[in-house]
């Protein structure tokens, strides 16, 4: 049964067996769902290739069949298979403390980070190396940024005439217009969140268009329930930016992470930041998060001509985001806490040597609705608790200055002003849809104090 089990976890996470949470729909519904979509891919691939890459996704088939079998019947979670990665001896750590843990009846954080988990040790078990390597979500990100057109031309246009055009101040002078501009580059870096494939994979071109672009951002700004942008900004104007490193723990690849380095290109250019770190995950994990393939990946799109053909701003931009990189002011860093199941709570003992990197760091933004779950520790907190409150060790006293922008598309939100902030939501999107349908979302910071 879900409990509090400590004083320092004053609130039960979510489980799949919370009536009437997005957790438990999650577990009946859209997780058979999500690894039907797996076993199609797999077959769609294998339909066109050789006789013995056909022969071992067959076995493969059968490993997603069981397991959407099991989720489907509510089975226990069994432990994984400790020769496929050093850190499943976690997972089946927590799954033998958890002692009976099944689909519908376990913490929500655990038991998808594990469903993710354990299709990376069938594609790694496989013989053959072709899908040892496989991303079984590719296409679908690939599919997906192609849509994008729009947003993204439109993106890149905006960029290049700020940059061109703003005169940007060194610190601290910075001007209004110069805030203003901060607002605006953390809302695209936002609502690119609003596109997560595991949530929004049924949407038509045109939805995906509606919820990208300049329009569609700024009708969304009412939808912001918390946001602290302006004492980001009091932050970053009141201390000094000649030496800072802004790390971003990416959510999604395709369109989402083309917003966050348009985000971080604008970061370095007006002087803000002086390096940024992008985090990305090690292996395929909900649906559309980036992995280094997915970096690689960005760059082919962008470059192709037939995919998004107005060159005018889009050349120089890519441009000057490859210089970023080649100069090393981005790059890309991998760590193995971020597929663990792990809440951000413990983030000390379980991944001390990220933990100490991000120390260093003048700011941390973690982006989306997983990596806010992860540092709420997926808590059923009340709405008006103090974001610095639910992140736990990583809020109050710890030095680290936070920043989560997410679109909210689960249980948890914390940080509203009052309970009738909360009301006004509850009226205005009932049965918590505000927390959930990812047209709301959370702009929160801590500064660590
Ligand atoms: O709630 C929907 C969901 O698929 C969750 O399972 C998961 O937390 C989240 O969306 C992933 O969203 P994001 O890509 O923003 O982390
Ligand atoms: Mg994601």
């Amino acid at each position: 049964m879900p409990s509090a089990t400590s004083p320092f976890e004053p609130v039960a996470a979510v489980w799949t067996s919370t009536e009437g949470s997005m957790a438990q729909q999650t577990a009946i519904t859209r997780w058979p769902n999500i690894v039907q979509g797996m076993i199609d891919d797999v077959e769609k691939t294998a339909a066109t290739a050789g006789p013995l890459q056909q022969d071992t996704a067959r076995t493969i088939v059968l490993c997603l069949s069981k397991m959407k079998n099991e989720i489907v019947k509510d089975q226990a979670m069994s432990p994984l298979n400790t020769a496929y990665g050093r850190d499943i001896g976690g997972f089946n750590t927590l799954l033998a403390e958890g002692q009976n843990y099944t689909w519908h009846a376990s913490p929500w954080l655990f038991a998808e980070c594990y469903m993710y988990r354990r299709v990376a040790t069938i594609f790694a078990a496989s013989s053959d190396p072709f899908w040892q390597k496989y991303d079984v979500f590719k296409r679908q990100k690939d599919e997906t940024f192609a849509k994008s057109r729009n947003a993204v031309e439109e993106l890149a246009m905006r960029y290049i005439n700020v940059t061109d055009k703003v005169e940007f101040a060194s610190s601290p002078n910075w001007t209004e217009e110069e805030k203003m501009l901060f607002l605006e580059m953390t809302q695209v870096a936002l609502w690119g969140n609003a596109t997560d494939l595991s949530l929004l994979s049924n949407l038509s071109l045109d939805q995906i268009q509606g919820l990208q672009g300049a329009e569609a951002i700024l009708k969304s700004r009412k939808n912001i329930v918390d946001d602290d942008t302006e004492d980001v900004w009091k932050y970053l104007s009141s201390t000094p930016s000649a030496d800072r490193r802004i790390d971003i723990v990416l959510d999604n690849a395709g369109f989402e992470f083309f917003t966050d380095v348009v985000y971080a290109a604008y970061l370095l250019r007006s002087g803000i930041a002086q390096c940024i770190k992008f985090h990305v995950k090690d292996m395929p994990w909900f649906v559309s998060d980036a992995t280094p393939d997915d970096v690689d990946s960005l760059f082919q799109h962008l470059d192709n001509h037939e995919i998004f053909p107005d060159r005018r701003y889009l050349d120089p931009l890519v441009r000057q985001l490859r210089e970023y990189f080649e100069t090393g002011k981005m790059s890309i860093r991998q760590h193995p806490f971020w597929t663990t199941a792990h809440s951000f709570h413990v983030m000390e003992t379980e991944g001390a040597g990220i933990f100490r990197s991000l120390c260093s760091s003048s700011l941390v933004i973690f982006k989306g609705d997983l990596n806010y779950r992860k540092l709420t520790r997926d808590g059923l907190w009340p709405h008006t608790t103090p974001f610095a409150e639910a992140i736990g060790p990583l809020g109050k006293g710890s030095g680290l200055k936070i920043l989560a922008l997410r679109t909210n598309k689960a249980d948890v939100c914390v940080g509203l002003e009052s309970e009738e902030h909360v009301a006004r939501l509850e009226h205005e999107a009932p049965g918590s849809a505000w927390v959930r349908n990812g047209k709301y979302a959370v702009i929160s910071f801590s500064d660590g104090r």
